[in-house]
């Protein structure tokens, strides 16, 4: 990292010598972010365990990992159900695997009023983004932990944790509780000790396929407009998914708490919200 604090975005020594002997665990690893963590962390020689809902998406990564000279393996998980999560955890490490990179990437999208989200599609964002990002945590930080060697927690929010809005409110809920979930693990697991690190990754705009799943069925009128524009905005603006999974891993090997892809971006958003919590500050009344 340089004195000012910036770590180079293409220095990738940190990740290297994190996968040293060590395995690395990626959710959502069948498609966009999770399979750029997935291939840049199987470049860099780490063996990488891939886990997605999605069966195809999850053969389909591994098979292009194996192809270019890396080792994967897979298995289908459901991050909103626990006990799949264990699963995927004892496979892990009952092979003796330490557990170097953990990335909590899982992540779904849903547009709309929060008095129009239907319960099945609130639970459904609410299941993958937190309780998946918990779900990990819980299966995989006390083997970390026990390991008494240094390793990662990479929990993928996005510049969503510092916004609210009329359309993206299911979702950013979800972004906000990963970013104080990983506030509080950092706390707990600095105050334990640990040689766990935990970073949160608050990505912008990324060209990945996330408003071509959100919105199961979509409705005409001012939410299907906004779906159709997000997903211009990724096609057209968004970076490219292997260039942003490899600038936020150098970062988080780096050592940095805050990760992301858009600095100035994040800055503003930052900035912006706590211009929110200073007018709360001015303004609440005393009673
Ligand atoms: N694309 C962006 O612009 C952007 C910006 C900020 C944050 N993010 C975050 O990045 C993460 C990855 O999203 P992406 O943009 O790569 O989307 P994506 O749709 O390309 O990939 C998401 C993956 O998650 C998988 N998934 C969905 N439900 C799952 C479940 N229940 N269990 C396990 N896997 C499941 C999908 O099958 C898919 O392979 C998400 O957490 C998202 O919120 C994305």
């Amino acid at each position: 990292m340089a004195a000012d604090g910036r770590v180079p975005r293409t220095d990738l020594t940190g990740a290297r010598r994190l996968g040293e002997g060590a395995v690395a665990v990626v959710t959502g690893a069948g498609s966009g972010l999770g399979a750029g963590f997935a291939e840049v962390a199987a470049s860099l020689g780490m063996r990488v365990v891939l886990a997605d809902a999605d069966a195809p998406r999850l053969e389909a990564v591994e098979d292009r990992i194996g192809a270019a000279g890396g080792a994967a393996r897979r298995m289908v998980t459901d991050v909103r159900r626990y006990e799949e999560v264990q699963a995927l955890a004892d496979w892990v490490l009952a092979e003796g695997e330490h557990v170097g990179l953990l990335v909590n990437d899982a992540g779904v999208e849903h547009v709309g009023p929060v008095w129009e989200v239907a319960p099945e599609d609130w639970h459904r964002v609410v299941g993958v983004n937190l309780h998946g990002v918990y779900h990990g945590v819980r299966a995989f930080v006390p083997a970390m932990m026990a390991a008494g060697r240094r390793s990662v927690v990479l929990n993928v929010a996005s510049v969503g944790a510092l916004t609210a809005g009329a359309h993206h409110g299911t979702y950013e809920v979800t972004k906000h509780g990963v970013l104080v979930l990983s506030e509080a693990l950092a706390d707990g697991l600095s105050a334990a000790g640990a040689p766990v690190q935990v970073s949160v990754a608050l990505p912008g705009p990324v060209r990945t396929r996330i408003y071509e799943d959100a919105n199961p069925a979509v409705a005409a009128g001012a939410t299907g407009d906004r779906v159709a524009a997000m997903r211009r905005l990724l096609a057209d603006e968004g970076m490219a998914p292997l260039h942003a999974a490899r600038t936020m891993l150098a970062q988080a090997a780096a050592g940095a708490f805050w990760v992301t892809t858009h600095p100035d971006m994040l800055r503003a958003l930052a900035a912006r919200r706590a211009e929110r919590l200073s007018d709360l500050a001015r303004t609440v009344t005393l009673l």
